[in-house]
């Protein structure tokens, strides 16, 4: 697959098969993920990978806390308010992923099940998180996001899909006790990997992106 195959290519998957990943091939992602560019090469990252009885753990407690509705504490706030065009694409999003499922607008328990579905980490056998340290700001965040793009097409390589998760970082403590990570470190992204089950209608959804021309001006 050449490189503008994998970025085009690339899309999040929501449904994997239960199949272990070789610990070699994670590795070998892990390891091109490292060469991802970052601010005066600091490589904030600092990642846990959890698979098999202790992502069972986790995914159980994080379940569990999720669907009796407890407040999300997540270290880097999420946006209350988008700017306008921002927010009817989320929601359009949102809206699409529900129809591909036929799930209507008053399915609000399919709705919550779907959103629920996050946290057994959409039946991947894996997860990585990636943590940084508290004291680091926004220029380390965009390294991170650099680092979670190169390993998202780097798994593409090896049959992998993944899915990079805003709500796996909603109860950062929980992940922090289960993986003993100290307090001093932010959760920043939770990434399920594994190999996509191609069979799921989930999977079918495919996002939309605005037109290049919306969002480049030349000069
Ligand atoms: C920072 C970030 C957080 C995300 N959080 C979630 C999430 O919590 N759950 C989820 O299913 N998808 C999540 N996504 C996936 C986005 O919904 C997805 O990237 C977007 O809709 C575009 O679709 P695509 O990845 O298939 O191209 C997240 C993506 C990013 C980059």
């Amino acid at each position: 697959m050449n490189i503008i195959e994998a970025i085009e290519n690339r899309r999040s998957i929501r449904a994997f098969k239960p199949d272990t990943i070789p610990y070699e091939i994670l590795k070998k992602v892990l390891k091109t993920a490292g060469r991802s560019p970052s601010y005066t090469n600091t490589q904030p990252w600092e990642i846990a990978v959890v698979s098999e009885k202790k992502r069972d753990e986790l995914s159980c407690e994080l379940y569990e806390t999720a669907s009796s509705d407890t407040p999300i504490t997540p270290d880097i706030q999420k946006p209350l308010i988008w700017p306008v065009e921002l927010d009817k694409r989320a929601k359009e999003h949102g809206e699409r992923r529900f129809n591909v499922l036929g799930i209507g607008r008053e399915d609000t328990e399919k709705r919550k099940n779907l959103r629920l579905s996050n946290f057994k980490f959409y039946d991947a056998p894996a997860v990585i998180f990636i943590f940084m340290d508290k004291s680091l700001g926004e220029w380390s965040i965009m390294d991170i996001g650099m680092f979670a793009q190169t390993i998202m097409i780097s798994a593409l390589e090896y049959g992998l899909g993944t899915c990079p998760q805003a709500a796996l970082t909603d109860y950062p403590h929980i992940v922090r006790r289960h993986l003993n990570i100290p307090d001093s470190k932010k959760l920043v992204l939770g990434i399920s990997i594994g190999y996509p089950d191609k069979d799921a209608l989930i999977n079918t959804y495919r996002s939309i992106r605005v037109e290049m021309d919306e969002f480049v001006k030349w000069f």
